[in-house]
């Protein structure tokens, strides 16, 4: 049995669902891959940080209210880097709360854990769509992993599936429904629902962003898409240098026309290289329903990879919630350690 001592970064809605998904499957993977996961430390922005070299209870950490109320943990005065510096640790899982615009303060952390000689496993999106090919060419100096599955699309394995198993036949584009905030508001709005009732809907389902303007207005989404590009075309560009459009101007009426036209609205992110240029889209578009992308409705998420050897393949599953983001973290786990 190998034992795997986690380093936790953030506890928001994320971070509870980590710990109930591992709480959950701890004996599975005892059983199957012969690997013991605990939690070692846990650091956050606003309540301190809490400690056990031998593991944090995860039934105690689900039943409490705050840190305050865990009976077998130390509580050392650190602050993330000094918890990534010195505690007892395999790996850090970074989940703070994200941020598109300059993907701080997570980068520091992710750059201190590389440097450090830690794995480290995210779902935060802002460092990956922002520096995704300078972090994983430190993690590879430091030969160290880094993994990324729950950036896009959460726990449905669209990363892996591209990187891992499609690569090899020629990935030529990729297009997606990549935000499932905006495809669960288009789909209430078809259904009859005001485009704020469908946000609020969202935000209480827990899909949103704490600030879902990122979401609405297509940040979320451009954000994805810069990942998909370095990872799958090598090629960098931003938010900001690509440009993008989000779903606010979407209203009722453009919904039942679109139907009128046997077609859908989707908020449709995208990234092909042609010549050597990369060539990224995010905007919403009438999608016929012929297309499979057409069909997937509510907070589902879906990406086609069009590739040389293959044809179009497309991935349908989850794309935003706890659990389903929590899918991913232990995806990354297991992939690195077993
Ligand atoms: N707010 C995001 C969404 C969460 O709605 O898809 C997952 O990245």
């Amino acid at each position: 049995m190998k034992n795997v001592k986690i380093g936790v970064v953030g506890y928001g809605n994320v971070g509870k669902g980590f710990v109930q998904a591992l709480n959950q499957k701890t004996d599975f993977y005892r059983k199957i891959y012969q690997l013991n996961f605990f939690i070692t430390a846990i650091v956050t922005k606003n309540n301190g940080c809490v400690y056990n070299p031998n593991g944090i209870s995860l039934d105690e950490l689900l039943t409490v209210n705050s840190f305050a109320e865990l009976s077998d943990v130390e509580r050392p005065d650190w602050n993330t880097i000094s918890m990534i510096q010195q505690a007892e640790t395999d790996v850090i899982v970074e989940i703070s709360s994200t941020n598109l615009i300059n993907g701080e303060p997570a980068v520091l952390h992710i750059r201190e854990a590389i440097l450090s000689g830690k794995n480290v496993v995210t779902s935060n999106k802002g460092p990956i769509a922002l520096h995704y090919k300078m972090l994983n060419s430190l993690a590879n100096q430091n030969n160290v992993k880094l993994g990324i599955e729950g950036t896009v699309m959460s726990g449905t394995p669209s990363l892996r599936f591209a990187k891992d198993l499609l690569f090899p036949s020629g990935i030529t584009s990729v297009r997606g429904i990549l935000n499932g905030t905006c495809n669960f508001i288009l789909t209430e709005m078809e259904k009859g629902l005001s485009f704020n009732e469908a946000l609020a809907h969202a935000q209480e389902f827990g899909y949103a962003e704490t600030d879902p303007s990122g979401d609405i207005e297509g940040l979320d989404t451009a954000g994805k898409v810069a990942i998909l590009s370095q990872l799958i075309f090598d090629e960098k560009q931003t938010p900001a240098e690509m440009g993008y459009e989000g779903i606010t101007g979407i209203t009722v009426e453009d919904i039942q026309m679109a139907k009128k036209e046997n077609c859908r609205w989707k908020l449709i992110g995208s990234v092909k290289k042609v010549q050597n240029h990369i060539i990224t889209s995010v905007k919403p578009e009438m999608v016929p329903l012929s297309n499979p992308l057409a069909n997937v409705n509510g907070s589902m998420n879906a990406i086609q990879y069009e590739t040389d050897l293959l044809g179009m393949v497309t991935l349908i599953g989850p794309g935003a919630g706890r659990m389903e983001t929590a899918a991913a973290l232990l995806e990354d786990l297991i992939t690195i350690y077993k």
